[in-house]
């Protein structure tokens, strides 16, 4: 059974080791095989430490999943870093470790997402992913609407991302 709770402070060590093991995962073959490895966990856990600690932090709301006691998931949001969609909130992140994926936990993690923007007051939501990312059919079976595309860069190297929103969030569901 999945069990998603608000992260803490002393969730960031568990965080971290989800993060970098996540996006191995997800990123190979569409990130640079020397990004990856350069991702540090030490370096993560450092930046959750901050962002779980900081009251002004634009990135410390965040939920986990755990599963067996163990952090398999989690995800982050606020206000949007780029606003020029209009959207009230921004989900920045979601990762479910491959072995616990397809059991609903990243599902229950975006309702969380959506239940603590709700209670912002926030009534829509908007969501970068990298093109490339197959997760993208995720964002869509939960009813996502494709808003636009930008160009970035990781690690110095350039890729494309896509946006999709949801307008209302009185009427999301999945
Ligand atoms: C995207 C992700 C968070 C989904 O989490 P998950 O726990 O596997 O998803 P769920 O089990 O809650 O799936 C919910 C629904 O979405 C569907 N779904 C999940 N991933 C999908 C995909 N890649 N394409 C299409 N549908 C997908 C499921 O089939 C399920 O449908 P159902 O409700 O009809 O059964 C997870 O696959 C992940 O962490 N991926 C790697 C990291 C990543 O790319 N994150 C997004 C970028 S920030």
């Amino acid at each position: 059974m999945v069990k998603i709770r608000k992260a803490v402070l002393e969730d960031a060590p568990a965080i971290a080791v989800v993060h970098v093991a996540a996006w191995r995962e997800a990123y190979r073959g569409v990130v640079s095989e020397e990004i990856l490895k350069s991702l540090s966990i030490k370096r993560r856990a450092e930046q959750w430490v901050n962002s779980l600690s900081d009251e002004s932090y634009p990135y410390r709301r965040a939920f986990v999943a755990e599963m067996n006691g163990q952090v398999s998931g989690f995800a982050n949001y606020g206000p949007p870093q780029d606003n020029s969609l209009g959207f009230d909130g921004e989900l920045f992140a979601i990762y479910v470790l491959r072995n616990a994926q397809n059991q609903g936990t990243g599902k229950e993690l975006v309702y969380e997402v959506v239940k603590g923007m709700r209670e912002l007051g926030w009534n829509s939501m908007m969501v970068w992913v990298l093109k490339d990312n197959p997760s993208r059919g995720f964002y869509e079976r939960l009813g996502g609407w494709y808003l636009a595309e930008r160009s970035i860069e990781i690690g110095g190297e350039p890729l494309i991302e896509v946006a999709y929103g949801w307008r209302d969030l009185n009427k999301f569901s999945a």
